[in-house]
């Protein structure tokens, strides 16, 4: 068995757990309708032992993109910094792309974290030289030349939270990301790089943006929590925390937009609330986990959302329980009646023609591109075109103008 500090990271440990209370904006126009032709992909990323194959077989779909991580340095081992992964153990991983079973051209949306430490206390940005993004770069743009996948690279995210070892360092942050985007730029031509900080960058600040010649993309990531009550949230709740990074990046530079991360946190058991110290011998639910759920949902799978966010081109759901303040089940499928709730609203969305599933393609055969206009590799360009003459804006009317709370929750970060 491999020594933990060589163990791929695993997402479980990696949600931000940063939230502020936020002013809900009244930004969905019912009824409103994206400009002709916009598509939207419903994107993945789950915790072993799933795989992209079993996933699609429950879902009874071909998802077009899921998304994995890895660290760089790749791992450590004591004072050691290992550059590339072991693949005799690390096939069983998500992040082994080479090894996805399923049979399709499902896009990959690779999140990288810069969350290493070697033993003489080195650690985060530091131990991402250029060697390492070189060899980091080297392995993705390997996958886009060996499996025909589009890939995308969600590069040190949530970099505006202090739960990141990289995180609240931003000059240092915006010179590593002009590094890695000059030798990308070089040895990994075909990948798309993702700027992604947490939802709650402030208003104007732009001190994390290396600019817009150095970042392919714009994402967010956007979760609903009650802290000790489980209620629906609003239809505006994700649009309200999105706003902001989709205004002053991704429709300022016209560049695609994702929900890189997302989904209603459904708590349970005891807890604390780090909003208000109030402990919980129990979470009170005023509505079911599947009512819960699909009203977080709708406020995406929504022709309204589409049409106020038009560059937007995905969302990832983030299908993971783990316990944080209180029991966390972030997931859409472990419970039957969730997963049927949420299968009604993603039927009745496809059924209106928004939704862009995968094409069959080998997982492991060539360079085989495909002309579909509904594929990943030709979507970007679809939400661009679509952008530059959007049906509808987002309001700026009732703007976020104060925080009913600023809170900050305690992550304890482990190390491997
Ligand atoms: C980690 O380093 C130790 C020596 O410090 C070595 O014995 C061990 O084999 C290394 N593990 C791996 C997987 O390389
Ligand atoms: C600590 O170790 C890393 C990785 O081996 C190395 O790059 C760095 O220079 C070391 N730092 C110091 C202060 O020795
Ligand atoms: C690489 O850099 C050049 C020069 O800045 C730029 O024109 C080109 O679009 C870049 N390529 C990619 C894939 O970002
Ligand atoms: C907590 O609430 C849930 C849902 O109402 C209930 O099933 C469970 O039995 C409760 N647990 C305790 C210890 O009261
Ligand atoms: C909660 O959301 C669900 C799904 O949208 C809805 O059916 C239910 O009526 C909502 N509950 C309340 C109290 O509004
Ligand atoms: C739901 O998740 C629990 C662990 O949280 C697991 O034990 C159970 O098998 C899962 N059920 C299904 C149907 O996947």
């Amino acid at each position: 068995m491999q020594p933990a500090s060589l163990m791929p990271l695993h997402i479980l440990l990696l949600l931000p757990l940063i939230t502020q209370a936020q002013v809900i904006q009244n930004i969905l126009v019912a009824g409103s309708k994206p400009p002709a032709g916009f598509k939207f992909q419903l994107g993945t990323w789950f915790n072993d032992p799933e795989t992209t194959q079993s996933w699609n077989a429950k879902f009874g779909r071909k998802f077009p993109t899921f998304q994995a991580a890895q660290s760089i340095p790749y791992g450590v081992n004591g004072s050691l910094v290992i550059l590339d992964p072991d693949m005799s153990y690390q096939s069983r991983y998500l992040d082994n792309v080479a090894g996805w079973q399923d049979g399709t051209d499902a896009s990959v949306f690779m999140t990288i974290y810069a969350d290493r430490m070697v033993s003489n206390g080195s650690q985060g940005l530091d131990l991402v030289s250029a060697d390492a993004i070189t060899h980091l770069a080297t392995r993705l743009n390997q996958i886009t030349q060996t499996t025909g996948r589009k890939v995308m690279m969600r590069w040190l995210p949530e970099m505006n939270g202090d739960w990141m070892l990289y995180g609240k360092q931003a000059a240092a942050y915006v010179e590593k990301w002009k590094l890695m985007y000059n030798i990308f730029n070089v040895t990994a031509p075909n990948v798309q790089i993702v700027w992604s900080p947490n939802f709650d960058l402030q208003p104007g600040d732009t001190s994390y943006w290396p600019g817009p010649e150095y970042v392919h993309m714009v994402g967010t990531s956007s979760y609903f929590k009650g802290w000790g009550t489980n209620s629906n949230a609003s239809v505006n709740y994700v649009a309200s925390a999105i706003s902001t990074v989709y205004n002053e990046y991704a429709r300022k530079y016209n560049k695609p937009f994702v929900i890189s991360e997302c989904s209603g946190a459904w708590e349970s058991g005891p807890g604390r609330s780090p909003v208000t110290g109030e402990t919980f011998t129990n979470v009170t639910s005023l509505d079911t986990q599947p009512e819960f759920q699909q009203a977080f949902w709708a406020g995406i799978l929504n022709p309204a959302f589409f049409a106020a966010f038009p560059l937007t081109q995905a969302a990832y759901i983030f299908e993971i329980a783990k316990q944080e303040e209180f029991f966390t089940d972030f997931r859409l499928t472990n419970d039957s009646a969730t997963f049927a709730a949420f299968q009604a609203l993603v039927n009745s969305v496809d059924s209106q023609g928004y939704l862009v599933w995968a094409n069959d393609g080998s997982s492991t055969s060539s360079t085989t591109t495909t002309t579909s206009t509904t594929t990943a590799s030709t979507f970007a360009t679809t939400a661009i075109s679509a952008a530059i003459t959007p049906s509808a804006s987002p309001t700026k009317s009732g703007a976020r103008t104060s925080f009913a709370a600023s809170v900050f929750s305690i992550f304890s970060f482990l190390f491997f």
